[in-house]
């Protein structure tokens, strides 16, 4: 961004307070902000004691070595005793943790107790396979149970894992497992995917003959496909089914400093090799298992909750994994696409399992949106009471459909806005308490210290854009980048003094509250203006025929850049339409200003992301600006980029 701070151009007047028995039995009152803000350290001490310890913390932070942070360092505890066996030792041992639901249908309940003696067996075969804490794990497993045990089992002996999603290539694989210097590797033969199996174990095969992946030993394969042609290396290959099933279901976990590592978990960012986010114990669990609590209000001995992410992502690892699992909720874990084997396939779920809590992404919403307003409308959805939104900014008019056709008109909506180097939630409305609106994340949640600064680091007015910073350490912020610390300073702690450069372009609105304009990479410079990418998404979706769009600033010798919108259409709408282009930069014109108006408006049929849902803005600029494609790499489906490059000339 230039010293031109970010024009302030949306305005989303619509407000929606929480309901009243809502806010009346709220886990969380408006109190706690006043209490936080009294004593932050001594705030987050306190949420430290929702955690059972060996050893209790009596220091909360040290902060003698800025950037790098030390929580609760002299407590010790163990993460998967805290996420199962004391819900066991309180007698909730029949309580449901999970209900899995394979994407073919198969189903399979854990109760807590079952999980403990899952956890526990999968422990000894790891201790077995020689695997001591300290040791790390790489997972590549489909969203199935033995993920999330896999996990407990790798936190419960202290050994960090270091999950890879399952979509990711061969490539991917080698250079994580290199970079965290794996020793065991955790597969399955493969995962169910669009009503078909979908294989990994050969990914595993060939990511273990590239260089630096040679300290792995033993590969502990999952069947959950039956694929009959599965190659098998003896000596390092080894089936769970023998292996883990045959292990005594007891373990006594030991505990560790609060400060041990729990995980590794790789950024991809737009450039430069994947950054390893490193995470560790005591802070970590702590916020997790707050916000979960918070945000989503969660009453675990009521609530069904289900976090659609795949716990390859940190959204999955904070909100599958961590967060419920140490509140004893029960909660959904399916293994599918939304889509498949049809597109009610979520509103299925929720009607079958009674989910109450809902935990997903923009991407999904607007393919839902896109899909119809009468396929959630065939199921009965009534069990919801809170909807929660990750990954993107969402755009005010995909947020009023998930609150309108998913819950019913009723439901608090929670913008959530965190990364994967955050660990855990840190802006957001709490449902009982934030007269919420369409589009913000608007407040830090209690405990935490966000703002957003100019190009000299002073805070900016209400009104006002710029870029969003963290000014106070928070417990499950990452404790550096595996490996290179230097890269951590560089990254993070460079930009501003003392403060923690999110990469995320923000704005301050009149009440003060906080909107996301996206990545600061996106933001547009239009004749001398900053005009976030978002925004003017937004405004296109508000119009009834858009149900997606993705906007990027292409060079242009007259405003130095010009905006180029990629659109989606509804449903219902033609492409072909006479007039449709002129209606869309007028609806534009309308709702942000003459400035804002797109100079070239392409109707596609989808649009590229990443793996967890991004759009990805570059590569639609190479394609606005008429460039050779750049790193295709990380798109869910390179096809899609062909696809819009042979839409171009008719569209444009
Ligand atoms: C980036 C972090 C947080 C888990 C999933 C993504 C964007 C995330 C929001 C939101 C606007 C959001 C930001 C952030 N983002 N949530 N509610 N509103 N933007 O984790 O892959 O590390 O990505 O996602 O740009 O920096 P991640």
């Amino acid at each position: 961004m230039s010293n031109e701070s970010l024009a302030n151009l949306l305005k989303e007047e619509r407000r929606f307070a929480p309901p009243a028995g809502l806010a009346a039995e709220a886990n969380v009152s408006a109190e706690a902000y006043e209490r936080a803000k009294a004593d932050r350290l001594g705030f987050w001490a306190e949420q430290a004691r929702r955690l059972s310890w060996e050893t209790e913390p009596t220091e909360t932070l040290d902060w003698s070595n800025p950037p790098f942070a030390k929580w609760f360092a002299d407590g010790r505890l163990n993460v998967a005793y805290n996420c199962v066996d004391r819900h066991v030792e309180n007698g909730l041992g029949d309580r449901v943790a999970i209900h899995f639901e394979g994407e073919p249908g198969d189903t399979r309940t854990l109760t807590y107790a079952e999980l403990q003696r899952e956890v526990s067996k999968a422990a000894n075969a790891l201790i077995e396979l020689g695997v001591e804490a300290g040791d790390r794990v790489a997972i590549y497993l489909p969203m199935i149970p033995e993920a999330v045990v896999s996990m407990l089992a790798c936190a419960r002996i202290g050994a960090p894992h270091s999950l890879v999603f399952g979509g990711f290539s061969a490539d991917a694989l080698a250079t994580r497992i290199n970079d965290a210097d794996a020793r065991v590797v955790i597969t399955a033969d493969g995962g169910y995917r669009r009503g078909k199996p979908s294989a990994l174990k050969p990914a595993v095969d060939e990511a273990l003959t590239r260089p630096g992946t040679e300290n792995v030993r033993s590969v502990l394969v999952v069947r959950r496909t039956g694929q009959e042609d599965i190659a098998w290396t003896d000596g390092r290959d080894v089936w769970w089914h023998d292996l883990v099933e045959s292990q005594s279901d007891q373990h006594t976990p030991q505990a560790f400093d609060a400060e041990h590592p729990l995980f590794i978990l790789y950024t991809s960012g737009t450039t430069g090799k994947p950054k390893g986010i490193l995470h560790t114990t005591g802070g970590y669990l702590t916020q997790i298992s707050y916000t979960h609590h918070a945000v989503f209000d969660l009453k675990p001995e009521t609530d069904v909750f289900w976090c659609t992410a795949d716990v390859g992502w940190v959204t999955g690892h904070s909100y599958i994994v961590y967060g419920p699992l140490s509140n004893g909720a029960t909660e959904v874990l399916y293994e599918g696409t939304p889509d498949s084997p049809h597109q009610g396939r979520w509103w299925e779920i929720v009607q079958k399992y009674g989910v109450t809590i809902l935990y997903t992404a923009p991407t999904a919403i607007r393919a839902a949106m896109k899909w119809g307003d009468d396929i959630p409308a065939k199921f009965d959805l009534s069990s919801l009471r809170i909807l929660g939104s990750v990954g993107e900014p969402i755009n005010p008019e995909a947020w009023v459909w998930y609150r309108k056709h998913i819950g019913a008109g009723r439901t608090p909506v929670v913008d959530t806005w965190w990364q994967t180097e955050t660990g855990g939630i840190m802006i957001s409305p709490l449902p009982g308490v934030t007269e919420t609106k369409p589009g913000s994340a608007q407040i830090p949640l209690p405990g935490i210290a966000a703002t957003v600064v100019d190009d000299d680091a002073r805070e900016v007015a209400n009104g006002h854009g710029g870029y969003l910073v963290l000014t106070e350490p928070w417990p499950s912020m990452l404790r550096t980048i595996w490996g290179d610390d230097q890269r951590y300073l560089d990254t993070y702690w460079s930009r501003f003094e003392h403060k923690y450069f999110a990469g995320d372009g923000a704005k301050k609105d009149d009440d003060g509250d906080i909107w996301l304009l996206g990545r600061v990479d996106d933001v547009m410079l239009v004749s001398g203006h900053n005009i976030s990418t978002t925004e003017v998404e937004s405004a296109l979706v508000s119009h009834p025929k858009v149900a997606e769009a993705a906007v990027v600033g292409a060079t242009d010798p007259q405003t130095t850049q010009a905006i180029c919108a990629f659109v989606i259409l509804r449903g219902d709408a033609d492409a072909n339409e006479e007039g449709l282009v002129e209606e869309l930069r007028a609806h534009v014109g309308k709702q942000l200003g003459p400035i804002a108006k797109p100079k070239r408006i392409l109707p596609v049929a989808e649009l590229p992301k990443t793996r967890s849902g991004k759009i990805m803005r570059r590569l639609l600029r190479d394609v606005a600006e008429n460039r050779t494609l750049g790193d295709v790499t990380t798109l869910t489906d390179s096809s899609v980029m062909t696809l819009i490059q042979t839409q171009l000339p008719a569209a444009s």
